[in-house]
């Protein structure tokens, strides 16, 4: 039997701690949103035991990691990489059995974190140090970038491999080991990387997991050994992480969200502005940090493009992400679910205009099916433009010119990312340098990034150093300044 026919049964997960799957009874379960009835995984209730275990074993293999010569953090990173790449459509397979996202962004997701894992085996060999001059004569200052130690990573559910390969790959290239607790509704797929740490020969206790609920991320934040965390998730877990870290004075990292605008000028090619909103709200139902969630839309184009994007949105196919056809996966959980029913009716009462969708969809199968919404008539300051819903679901915003449209673009707290459709160089330009958001997109959705520049938000969507790419280094790193004389 190959790996793709076993993994269409249930299977059964541990921690990999030390090097080894270490058992434990399994209590949870996965279930696959496409189809309830299907349970992917079980898996173990972690605790404070084995975040112990783990972070000791982590601390243990941090010595010999972090001295070893970068060639050899290198070629570990790239076999990672390799093995990714080569398992995608399995892997990719089994992401989207388990998350609900359609399999070409199942299998686009894996190779995502296999290109991450080939990237950062380059970044293992670059040498970050710096050298100044100094004020006194016959001194020479230098920096140099040395590793922190442990490093514990919480992952969210909606980039199941991405995230945890984009924290991890950094960590591990710059010389650290670390812990990851991956989010509950994923288990297998975060497993599943494991797997590839294991079949690349990653030395033992260099990159460590441990399954289970939150009460495993709150004994990762507050372990003692434990140098530094990097989360991605809510905003109100994220203060939770970010208070306990800094009472320790672990450094802290957080990426938590956003409410990103898509703005459209008049002068928008309006196919171009369709296929972004489209892209931007619906792919990977609504459920990325970057969705383009609120449509600031100017008055001359405003009625073609609702018309337009409400005509596309209803005719994509929702359904099993599994199947070929399927433009839009489920949610993925029945909470996710509900979280976006309740805004549906939170903005109907608040006075938008429903355009299309925002049903839950009864299929041939038992699953959290939505259909993709479009809410019109909506105000910057109706709830459903101001806290983030993770589901599918668009609001547009009516606005005079594009004063307006940056006034309500920098609008709420958020700041991840931000988008605007013009044919105009002198509005994309200003908007580039105006709005108050950590990634500006011309005439391209809001979501879907490089794996290998930096990530992150300004304001509430985002605290401490950039993730990803060359920015990577700052968080995995402590700086280290040298006076010589001689
Ligand atoms: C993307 O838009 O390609 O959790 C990535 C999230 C983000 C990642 C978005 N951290 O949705």
């Amino acid at each position: 039997m190959n790996k793709a026919t076993a993994r269409t049964q249930t299977e059964d997960l541990s921690h990999y701690i030390g090097g080894a799957r270490v058992g434990a009874s399994v209590v949870h379960e996965s279930e696959n949103p496409s189809n309830t009835s299907e349970i992917v995984a079980r898996f173990p209730d972690g605790g404070k035991s084995d975040v112990d275990a783990a972070v000791e074993a982590a601390r243990k293999a941090f010595p010999a990691w972090s001295d070893a010569s970068p060639e050899v953090r290198s070629d570990c990173l790239d076999r990672v990489g390799e093995i990714i790449l080569r398992r995608r459509e399995e892997l990719g397979r089994l992401l989207s059995r388990e998350e609900g996202k359609t399999l070409p962004e199942g299998i686009g997701e894996v190779a995502r974190a296999g290109r991450i894992f080939k990237y950062f085996a380059g970044e293992a060999l670059r040498r970050h140090g710096q050298n100044l001059s100094s004020t006194r004569p016959g001194v020479d200052v230098t920096t140099s970038r040395e590793p922190v130690g442990v490093f514990g990573l919480i992952t969210p559910w909606n980039f199941p491999i991405a995230i945890p390969a984009w924290k991890s790959a950094p960590a591990m290239a710059f010389g650290n080991t670390v812990v990851i607790k991956p989010a509950g509704p994923t288990p297998a797929t975060a497993a599943a990387l494991a797997d590839c740490i294991y079949e690349a020969a990653v030395p033992a206790g260099v990159f460590n997991l441990v399954l289970g609920r939150g009460s495993v991320g709150d004994a990762l934040v507050n372990h003692p050994g434990v140098n530094g965390i990097s989360f991605t998730g809510s905003q109100a877990t994220g203060a939770k992480v970010g208070a306990a870290a800094m009472a320790r004075q672990a450094r802290v990292q957080m990426e938590m969200g956003g409410k990103n605008p898509l703005v459209v000028l008049d002068d928008a090619d309006l196919e171009r502005a369709v296929a972004c909103a489209l892209d931007g709200a619906f792919y990977a139902t609504g459920q990325r940090c970057t969705a383009s969630s609120r449509l600031i839309v100017t008055n001359g184009i405003h009625d073609r493009f609702v018309a337009a994007l409400a005509q596309r949105a209803a005719g994509l196919k929702v359904g099993d992400a599994l199947e070929a056809t399927t433009q839009m996966g489920p949610l993925a959980s029945r909470e996710q679910m509900q979280q976006t029913l309740s805004y549906v009716d939170i903005a109907k009462k608040e006075g938008a205009r429903l355009v299309t969708g925002g049903e839950p969809l009864s299929l041939d199968k038992p699953g959290w099916y939505v259909s993709p919404a479009v809410f019109a008539d909506t105000t910057q300051k109706m709830r459903v433009n101001s806290e983030e819903i993770f589901g599918p679901v668009a609001s547009v915003i009516r606005v005079r010119d594009y004063d307006e449209a940056l006034e309500v673009a920098n609008g709420g707290e958020f700041g991840l990312s931000a988008g605007i459709v013009t044919t105009s160089l002198k509005h994309a330009r200003h908007f580039q340098r105006a709005v108050r958001a950590g990634m500006v997109m011309v005439n391209l959705p809001t979501a879907g990034v490089d794996y290998h520049v930096p990530f992150g938000g300004m304001r509430r969507s985002s605290y401490g150093p950039r993730e990803q790419g060359f920015a990577a280094v700052e968080f995995y790193t402590q700086v280290k300044t040298a006076y010589v004389w001689s």
